[in-house]
Order: C-alpha cells, then sequence, then structure tokens
C-alpha cells in the first residue's frame, strides 16, 4: 500500500479529522499513551478471536480474522517492548469512553445480519480512526524513531479497516453495507465532535 496516498476524508471515510493539538497533548506523557495505546491492540487481538468463535460457520472470516489475531498480538508485544526498553510501566486499563460510545450505536436486537453488520462496522471504524491516529503520530511527534514506529501500525491497521469492510460485503449486499457504513461515519462525527481530547488516549 502507498501509504503516502492514505487520506483521511477520501480513503478512510472519516468525517473529523482529529485535532491538531492532540499530538502535542500525548507528548506529555509516552507512559500514558503507550499504555492506552497497548490496550487498544489487545482489545483489537481479543475482538478478533470473539468474533472468530461467535461465527465460527463464517469460513472466510475465520480464515481472515485468524492472522489478524496474531497481527495485533505482534502489535500488543510491539508496545509493552517498547514501554520496556524506556523503563515505563504498563498502567492500568482506563475507561474507553470512544469504543464504549461506539457499541451504544449497535444494533442489539432485530435481524442476526444487523448485528453481524454492526459489529464488523464497529471494528472498521476502530481501525480506521486508529490508522488516521497513528498517521497524526508518524508525522507529528518530535523523536525520530517514534514517528516511525507509528508509521507501521497506521500502514498495518489501514489494512485490517479494509478487511473489515470487504468481509462486510463478502456476507452482505454492497448497499446495505455502504448505507449503514454512512450512518455509522456521521455518529463518529458527531461523537468526535462532543469527545474531550486527551493527550493520554489514542481515541
Ligand atoms: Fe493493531
Ligand atoms: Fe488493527
Amino acid at each position: 500500500m502507498q501509504t503516502e496516498t492514505i487520506d483521511v476524508k477520501n480513503i478512510l471515510g472519516l468525517q473529523l479529522p482529529t485535532d491538531p493539538r492532540w499530538v502535542d497533548l500525548t507528548s506529555i506523557s509516552l507512559e500514558a499513551i503507550l499504555t492506552d495505546h497497548a490496550y487498544c491492540e489487545q482489545k483489537a487481538a481479543t475482538t478478533c478471536i470473539s468474533l472468530i468463535q461467535r461465527y465460527s460457520e463464517y469460513e472466510e472470516l475465520v480464515k481472515e480474522l485468524a492472522p489478524v489475531v496474531t497481527e495485533e498480538w505482534g502489535h500488543f508485544r510491539a508496545v509493552l517492548a517498547e514501554l520496556a526498553k524506556r523503563n515505563l510501566r504498563w498502567g492500568k486499563q482506563r475507561k474507553d469512553l470512544y469504543v464504549n460510545e461506539l457499541l451504544l450505536f449497535q444494533k442489539k436486537g432485530g435481524h442476526v445480519d444487523d448485528r453481524f453488520l454492526d459489529e464488523l462496522l464497529t471494528m472498521a471504524l476502530i481501525e480506521a480512526r486508529s490508522c488516521e491516529r497513528f498517521k497524526r503520530l508518524s508525522e507529528g511527534l518530535k523523536d525520530d524513531y517514534l514517528r516511525k514506529f507509528y508509521r507501521m501500525f497506521m500502514e498495518s491497521e489501514a489494512g485490517h479497516y479494509t478487511l473489515f469492510i470487504t468481509l462486510a460485503e463478502h456476507y452482505l449486499p454492497k448497499p446495505k453495507v455502504r448505507k449503514r457504513w454512512k450512518e455509522w461515519l456521521e455518529y463518529e462525527k458527531q461523537l468526535m465532535n462532543t469527545m474531550e481530547i486527551r493527550g493520554d488516549r489514542i481515541h
């Protein structure tokens, strides 16, 4: 993938770019942002495992998500190693307001297809926003090593975002996926508008 061409609005579909002040805020405590990042990677891995377990009859999903689990766990280990290298401690898990608010938008009842679609689109959205945040870090951090470190994550999460959309379109009609994705993007835009900008959170 040509990472130079990743454009937040056109490719990821996100409606609101991250406030430019966020990168500066993350520089206040590397320990805090790396701690939150490590949990994000861990949750990405466990959510993929959960999808594989609950949708075990969906062969394509299982085949595609199995290696993502390994990749996300690798990301988790990479962040842990970064903390250790810098003599920083991996702190306790914090409340993930962004993800909690996204979960509120998921359909809880109705047809199984609608719930399945929302689960995939939630993951696509988290991957897209993570990708955008990592892009900001890869461009805005002062430390050259960390800029490269975050560029690696940015490239990887861009691939995941695409994968979740592709999986949704594999199992469900494209117009249905597109329509619901637009609703998700609109919801996320409003969420981003209301959320406090915090330097100790990836989202
Ligand atoms: Fe990741
Ligand atoms: Fe990911």
